[in-house]
């Protein structure tokens, strides 16, 4: 009786915590772009004046794993966009943050960014742009081949750290999500397509705080440091007669010109080259220096201006996520933004989203591709410029221009 009592409490306290595990998730905001997405974002004026506000489109894109799967994609080339919505504000004090969300470059981005941002306090929608502060931005951006990055920036009292680490990423046609995990134990993780590609401690790759420990500016190297490496053989001896080599000699091969005239030129003189024998003064060997004792280096300390702050991961009133690109050729599609505090949950939706449509996303895109194929045999049309362009197809990347607007708006702090 005793043991059936106690396997049962023991069953309850089990699905207990699996209860406990799966309900526990805390969502804050979730976007798949269905009916009513109108109605929770707002599209900035920023840059309309200018007539440089680029239009959205909702759509599922020009191949996609389910046309009724729709996301916002960007239309217009060398356009700003900049969109945002709102959540009910939270912190993620005590709690693990989940950023996540996917997008596919159907352009083939060549310069331009596919990253989002979460912003904190109260801002203006109407006017969210590159100048807006932000808590953090995530997500790729490339211009050209050597500016391909995957974003993860922190700020922190008004400055914006960037991430020091590379994180690897695959610049197709194709849907892919990032998510961007923040721990209560200052450590993250990044991962695309729910695999891990970067992770670490907030302190170490990114220098919000100081340094904790430095190498001691006052340590001096000991006087008897002995850092040559190589030292002269003092058993090597001089070979007999090495400094009767002469470093010239007299051109063997050379002839005095039948026509010389000596009246003018003087005297001929046989002209000297290099002697090949010759090997320069005479040094002894060198050998390994049994008393090396390598590159001295000042022993590290504790770092005096280090200030531990426990709260390094905390954003304490996030309220917004926000949209806010430049792209020289448009084509970026975003879709099932995630904010929450469960890895295990993000996992999941990213499985029954991205997941789900991935196989037939790329049976989509390799039919369209067929189809240009077959267009460019017969006759050009429309689609052409769409697939596969190595080259950009009206011009080239102008990130000249985007770097000056970086540096007169959002990254002017970095
Ligand atoms: C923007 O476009 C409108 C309509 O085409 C035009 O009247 C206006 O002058 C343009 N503004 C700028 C700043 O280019
Ligand atoms: C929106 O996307 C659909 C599908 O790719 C396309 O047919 C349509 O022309 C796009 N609309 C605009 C305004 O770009
Ligand atoms: C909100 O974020 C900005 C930018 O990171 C920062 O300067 C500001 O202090 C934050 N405000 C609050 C109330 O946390």
């Amino acid at each position: 009786m005793a043991g059936t009592k106690m396997k049962l409490s023991l069953v309850g306290i089990l699905i207990f915590l699996s209860m406990a595990l799966f309900v526990a998730a805390e969502v804050f905001f979730e976007e798949r772009f269905d009916d009513g997405w109108e109605e929770r974002w707002v599209k900035s004026d920023w840059k309309k004046s200018e007539n440089m506000s680029g239009e959205w489109n909702h759509t599922a894109g020009k191949w996609s794993g389910d046309p009724q799967d729709k996301g916002l994609q960007t239309t217009e080339d060398n356009m700003h966009y900049a969109i945002s919505a709102e959540f009910p504000e939270f912190s993620n004090k005590d709690k693990t943050l989940v950023f996540q969300f996917s997008v596919k470059h159907e352009q083939k981005l060549n310069c331009g960014g596919g990253y989002m941002k979460l912003i904190n306090d109260t801002i203006n929608q109407q006017t969210f742009g590159a100048h807006t502060p932000y808590s953090i931005m995530f997500g790729p951006d490339i211009c050209g081949d050597t500016n391909k990055r995957v974003h993860v920036i922190l700020s922190r009292n008004g400055k914006n750290n960037k991430i020091k680490k590379e994180i690897p990423f695959i610049n197709d046609q194709l849907t892919h999500v990032y998510t961007l995990v923040i721990r209560p134990d200052a450590t993250y993780s990044v991962l695309t397509d729910n695999e891990l590609k970067q992770s670490g401690s907030i302190y170490d790759d990114w220098d919000i705080l100081p340094p904790k420990k430095i190498r001691d500016p006052d340590a001096k190297k000991p006087e008897d440091w002995d850092a040559k490496e190589f030292i002269p053989d003092v058993r090597d001896t001089k070979p007999e007669g090495y400094d009767d080599i002469p470093s010239e000699i007299p051109d063997p091969n050379a002839k005095k010109p039948e026509d010389w005239n000596v009246v003018e030129k003087g005297e001929w003189k046989v002209p000297m080259i290099p002697n090949p024998q010759y090997k320069g003064p005479w040094k002894p060997k060198k050998i390994k220096n049994p008393e090396y004792k390598g590159i001295w280096k000042a022993p590290m300390i504790d770092n005096p201006e280090f200030q531990d702050d426990p709260y390094i991961y905390v954003y304490p009133n996030l309220r917004y996520v926000g949209i806010e690109l430049w792209q020289v050729r448009a084509g970026t599609l975003f879709d099932n933004i995630l904010i929450c505090d469960d890895p295990e949950y993000a996992k999941k939706v990213a499985e029954e989203t991205w997941g789900e449509i991935k196989d037939a996303e790329k049976v989509a895109f390799e039919k369209t591709k067929k189809l240009k194929e077959e267009e460019e045999n017969g006759e050009h049309g429309t689609l052409a410029d769409d697939i596969d362009d190595d080259e950009p197809d009206h011009e080239e990347p102008d990130w000249e221009a985007k770097l000056r607007e970086e540096d007169e708006g959002k990254h002017d702090e970095l």
